[in-house]
């Protein structure tokens, strides 16, 4: 018999659609350039305070957030292969993917922070680095979109196999939260959301953001602000 089990709480649901969206908005307005780049900033910026929330929940969000539970350890993997895992958040292999895409994005904001387009735009860590090497940030930061793009694909089509092959719906427990599940796994429902937890998670996450920017995100929503700041920093 199968019951109905809170699997994922509701920040890590917001996370995730939230994280589709600034992904989507920042390689968009990467790939576009030109007046579009100060939106490459805000996008971008909203995907590194989202991967910094992710990091923070993965260690004092609910039950199935938390990274231990759900750590791709050789014995999971190995359990997972044989058949025999039967647990309820991310399956071993989807664990795999997940840590990627998260790692994958904290290099490519780490990169971009950094980065330059030769041009009018620069990430606000810029002016703490010479300028051959940003350049070989942005470089890095163009390269590992790649890695991105292959990742997403991946997760996308998993998600799709399961859906048509496997028959499991992955899509609506990551909206709704909840999975059908039989009985014996019921125990491990999620926890619920510890409010104080997560306000410190979002505040921990939003300090970042706004220290990159050097606590005036606001001098990046003027336009032609990356000129001006190329021009204050002595370099063209
Ligand atoms: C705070 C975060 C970020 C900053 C400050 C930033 C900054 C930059 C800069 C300065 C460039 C120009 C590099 C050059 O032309 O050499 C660039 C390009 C680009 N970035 Fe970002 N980036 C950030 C995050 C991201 C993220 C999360 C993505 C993921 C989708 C991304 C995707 C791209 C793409 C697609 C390009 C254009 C690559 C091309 O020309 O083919 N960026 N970014
Ligand atoms: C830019 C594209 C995407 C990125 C970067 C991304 C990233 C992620 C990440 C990091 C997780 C792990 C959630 C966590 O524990 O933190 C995840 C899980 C998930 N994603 Fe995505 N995702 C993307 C697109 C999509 C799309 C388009 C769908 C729906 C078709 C989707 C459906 C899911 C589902 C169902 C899970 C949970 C998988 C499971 O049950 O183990 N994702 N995604």
């Amino acid at each position: 018999m199968k019951i109905e089990v809170h699997v994922w709480d509701w920040p890590l649901r917001l996370f995730h659609w939230l994280l589709v969206l600034a992904v989507v908005g920042a390689y968009a307005t990467g790939k576009v350039g030109g007046e579009w780049t100060d939106w490459h900033g805000r996008f971008g910026s909203l995907v590194l305070g989202l991967v910094i929330f992710r990091l923070i929940w993965g260690f004092i969000g609910s039950t199935h957030a938390r990274f231990i539970n759900f750590f791709p350890t050789f014995s999971r993997l190995l359990a997972h292969l044989k058949g025999d895992w039967h647990g309820v958040g991310h399956n071993p292999v989807g664990a795999l993917a997940v840590f990627a895409l998260l790692a994958t994005l904290l290099f490519l904001v780490g990169t971009g922070l950094f980065a330059n387009d030769d041009i009018a735009f620069e990430g606000p860590l810029y002016y703490l680095i010479d300028k051959d090497f940003s350049d070989k940030l942005s470089g890095l930061h163009i390269r590992s979109v790649n890695v991105l793009l292959v990742l997403v694909a991946v997760h996308v089509a998993a998600i799709s196999f399961y859906q048509h092959v496997k028959k499991t719906d992955l899509i609506k427990p990551m909206l709704t939260g909840k999975k059908q599940l039989p009985k014996s796994l019921a125990p491990s429902s999620a926890q619920p959301v510890g409010v104080l937890r997560f306000v410190f998670s979002l505040l921990l996450a939003v300090t970042v953001v706004w220290s990159v920017w050097g606590g005036d995100p606001l001098k990046y929503l003027t336009p032609l602000a990356g000129v001006q700041t190329a021009q204050a920093n002595g370099k063209s």
